[in-house]
């Protein structure tokens, strides 16, 4: 018997949510997770806490949920499924953001922050971008073998970039990686997390003062001055810019560090990236390797505000709803044969940004970053590979926030 059919509850043998990666195909969602799928788009699952929410797998499916208004981004209603015991816990005093806030409060709060991050905006970054990642290669080359691929570039170059994005001095990264994970590890308790957010706002709520007498051409000091003029608030702006640090880097790095050890697993599909030279067909293999990954794994939290019928189910009125990304982005309906890697795959409507009103608002950058490090890394290291065995590979757990690998260790 595996894992998760241990977990299943012995009377109705519902799935428990989530189980386990196989650890022979780490890449690959839980197995559980893609058989339920081949049974129904939309099936009823156990999760953490007891509960039963809906589980929607299917990738029209998942299009269809994540962009219908009958759907609620709210954690404060009863019935939330919360992804773990520390988020249901603080959900009562959870601020409202640009990630629980639905309608006209969510437009007004994402209409603040999209203009930094307009495709010509992150087009024009591409220059700086590609110096960060060459001088993080060459550091890395001149430096002891092996080495870890996560501190040498994976981490760096997405922080690099938000913390100029934001204007957020680079030199503090130490603090605010610290801190950012602290606040959004599950394995932390609810204390450890109040304390990490409390000292970030800190940190933030400084900076944006000292933008607002000396502003600079950045995210920041663009926020300071909505402070000045009174659209926004100290703690408003705090929060907005305290989101954009902590998104900014985590989702980037991992798809970097599990990209590489990917690629090196399919030698074929390493040699065809490396002969593309032409930016179409580079961004083309960064959508199959999003697609093929998708980090963001926890599954995407909703709750229905009415009763409506979808994909033959009744929901009611308060039934909470999981949206697993990896689980529509491996849909055989859409992806045929899913678990080939195939870069030449026509995948951009993949779903590992997400979609509908919450659909991913720096996924222009993270593309940019993922075109550049994948179009450089292995042509200028092309004798790279993994200085340890897959097996000694951590993969982090299903319960964690994103997928990701804590070090990978790699030499040339
Ligand atoms: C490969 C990298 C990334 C992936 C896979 C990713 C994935 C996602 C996903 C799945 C969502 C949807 C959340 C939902 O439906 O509830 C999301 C939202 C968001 N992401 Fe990303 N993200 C990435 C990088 C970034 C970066 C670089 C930034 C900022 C600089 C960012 C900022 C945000 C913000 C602010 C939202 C909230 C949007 C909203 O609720 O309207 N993300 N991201």
């Amino acid at each position: 018997m595996t894992e998760a059919e241990a977990r299943l509850a012995p009377d109705e043998q519902m799935y428990f949510y989530q189980d386990d990666r196989d650890a022979k195909c780490p890449f690959a969602p839980p197995p559980g997770l893609r058989a339920l799928n081949d049974e129904a788009p939309v099936s009823r699952a156990r999760i953490w806490d007891g509960s039963t929410p809906w589980l929607v797998t299917g990738h029209a499916a998942q299009r269809a949920i994540l962009s219908d208004p009958r759907v609620s981004s709210d954690d404060k209603q009863p019935g939330f499924p919360y992804p773990n015991k520390t988020m249901a816990e603080t959900a009562h005093e959870h601020p409202l953001t640009i990630f629980n806030a639905d309608g006209a409060d969510h437009s007004r709060i994402r209409r603040m922050m999209t203009r930094p991050f307009t495709r010509p905006r992150m087009e024009a970054l591409r220059p700086e971008i590609q110096r960060f990642t060459d001088e993080l290669i060459d550091k890395m080359l001149a430096g002891p073998k092996p080495a870890d691929l996560v501190s040498s570039l994976a981490l760096p170059l997405p922080s690099l970039m938000i913390c100029a994005l934001l204007g957020v001095p680079y030199e503090d990264h130490d603090f605010f990686q610290e801190h950012a994970s602290l606040a959004t590890r599950s394995d932390k308790t609810t204390e450890q997390q109040q304390a990490a957010n409390q000292a970030l706002g800190g940190y933030l709520a400084g900076l944006l003062q000292k933008k607002m007498q000396e502003p600079a051409e950045d995210v920041l000091s663009d926020f300071a001055g909505r402070v000045k003029e009174g659209d926004l608030t100290l703690p408003e702006a705090t929060l907005l810019s305290m989101i954009l640090l902590i998104a900014g880097h985590e989702t980037s790095a991992n798809m970097i560090t599990l990209g590489t050890a990917l690629l090196l697993e399919n030698p074929d599909q390493l040699a065809k990236l490396r002969e593309i030279d032409d930016t179409k067909n580079a961004a083309n293999a960064v959508e199959e390797i999003l697609r093929y990954l998708t980090v963001p794994q926890l599954g995407q939290r909703r709750i229905a505000r009415e009763d409506f019928e979808f994909e033959g189910v009744q929901i009611k009125a308060g039934d909470g709803i999981v949206v697993p990304l990896p689980a529509g982005n491996w849909d055989p309906e859409a992806f045929p044969e899913p678990e080939k890697l195939d870069l030449t795959r026509k995948a951009s409507h993949h779903v590992a940004f997400g979609w509908g009103i919450h659909q991913c608002l720096g996924q222009q950058l993270a593309r940019i970053e993922l075109q550049v490090v994948y179009g450089t890394l292995y042509r200028r290291v092309p004798t790279l590979r993994l200085a340890v065995d897959r097996d000694e590979l951590s993969f982090r757990p299903t319960d964690a926030l994103a997928f990701g690998i804590g070090e990978l260790p790699v030499t040339w």
